[in-house]
């Protein structure tokens, strides 16, 4: 696939399938590569990830539902749960953090930046969550984006042993698509794209 299909290709998916499509250390190495290449502002390089498989993955998944849990009515949990079994089911998934440290450095360094560095944090961690995400399209797999960063930050710091100062951006599970994804609605390029010659 080329990068316009792949682009094309890229779509949120669930239900995702447990299975290797290529030995695991390859599929580290190309996330290793894809966190190298992204850029940040002043190449600072703030942005941080961990990759959970197997058992780690399926704990984080159970840290959730834990955590889902405790905060949503009895009646409303089994569907809660059962949707978040099917990101648990799913290969891997790939947390998206922010260095607060090194972020803050660069608002030191840089005081005239300083009310920027949050945005470009936030970003630039953007640029590396699509980059995940069409890399891994382009790997043979599908993939979707969560947050719920707010009830299980602290334990997967904890379960997981990540730096306390990585700010948590986001979780991604991904594996084999199971489904094919629902069609999509595209607004009309005429409301969105200018060309000026
Ligand atoms: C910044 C951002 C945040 C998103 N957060 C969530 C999320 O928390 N949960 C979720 O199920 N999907 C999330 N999505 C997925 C979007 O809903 C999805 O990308 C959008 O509906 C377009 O569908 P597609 O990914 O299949 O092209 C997020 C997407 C983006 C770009």
């Amino acid at each position: 696939m080329n990068f316009l299909q792949v682009i094309e290709q890229r779509r949120s998916i669930n239900p995702l399938d447990a299975t290797y499509l290529q030995p695991k250390e390859e599929l580290i190495a190309s996330l290793q590569s894809i966190l190298t290449y992204t850029p940040s502002s002043f190449n600072k390089q703030t942005q941080r990830m961990v990759l959970l498989l197997e058992h780690s993955h399926q704990q984080f998944w159970d840290l959730v539902i834990y955590a889902i849990q405790r905060i949503v009515p009895v009646e409303q949990f089994e569907r809660s749960k059962a949707k978040i079994s099917l990101f648990r089911n799913s290969l891997g998934t790939v947390l998206f953090f922010d260095d607060t440290y090194a972020t803050k450095a660069l608002g030191n360094q840089f005081p005239l930046y300083q009310d920027s560095v949050e945005t470009w944090s936030v970003e630039q961690n953007g640029m590396l969550q699509i980059n995940v995400w069409n890399g891994l399209v382009s790997l043979g797999y599908q993939a979707n984006l969560q947050h719920y960063t707010e009830l299980i930050e602290e334990q997967t710091k904890e379960a997981f042993l990540i730096p306390s100062h990585w700010k948590m951006m986001g979780q991604m599970p991904f594996g084999v698509a199971k489904i094919a994804p629902n069609p999509k609605e595209y607004i009309p390029l005429v409301n969105r794209f200018l060309v000026r010659d």
